[in-house]
C-alpha cells in the first residue's frame, strides 16, 4: 500500500514558469507536481501536492501531515527566511519534514542564506533545479525506511 507523503509550496510557487525564469527554470507548478507524483509513485509514495500563498494554510497543513502523511517535503518560498510558526508547526508534528529549495540559496543574497525552519527540519536540499524536489521525496525515503 502506498504511503502519503505531502509536498507543499509557499508563496509565489504558482508564479513558477513565468517568474524569474533565469533562476527558476521554465516549468511550471503542474509541472512539478507531475515529477513529483511519477517520481513518488517509483518510490511507494502516494504525493499529495499543494501550494498556498498564505503562512496559516501552510501551518495547517503541516498540522494536517502529522496526521495522514508519513512526511513532508517544503519549499516555503520567502516564509523559509521569516516564519518562526512555520518552525513551530514542523516541531509540533512528528513525522520528518524536508526543506526543499529550488535555487542555491546560499549562492543569492544574503538575506536567503538564513533558514528559520532548517533547525525544525530533518535536513535540506537546495540548489537543482526542480529536482531539489525528486531528492528531498529520496531523503523522506531513506529517512522512513
Ligand atoms: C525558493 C528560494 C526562496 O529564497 C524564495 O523566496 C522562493 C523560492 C526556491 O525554491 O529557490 O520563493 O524557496
Amino acid at each position: 500500500m502506498s504511503k502519503t507523503v505531502f509536498v507543499l509550496n509557499g508563496p509565489n510557487l504558482n508564479m513558477l514558469g513565468k517568474r524569474e525564469p533565469g533562476i527558476y527554470g521554465g516549468q511550471t507548478l503542474e509541472d512539478v507536481k507531475q515529477l513529483c507524483v511519477s517520481a513518488g509513485a517509483d518510490l511507494g509514495f502516494d504525493v499529495d501536492f499543494r501550494q498556498s500563498n498564505h503562512e496559516g494554510t501552510l501551518i495547517d497543513w503541516i498540522h494536517e501531515a502529522g496526521d495522514k502523511a508519513v512526511g513532508v517535503a517544503i519549499n516555503a518560498g520567502a516564509y523559509t527566511h521569516t516564519s518562526i510558526a512555520l518552525h513551530d508547526a514542523i516541531k509540533a508534528v512528528s513525522v520528518p519534514v524536508i526543506e526543499l529549495h529550488i535555487s542555491n540559496v546560499h549562492a543569492r543574497e544574503e538575506f536567503r542564506h538564513h533558514s528559520m525552519i532548517a533547525p525544525a527540519a530533518k535536513g535540506v536540499i537546495c540548489g537543482f533545479g526542480t529536482a531539489s524536489y525528486i531528492l528531498a521525496l529520496h531523503a523522506l525515503k531513506y529517512t522512513i525506511a
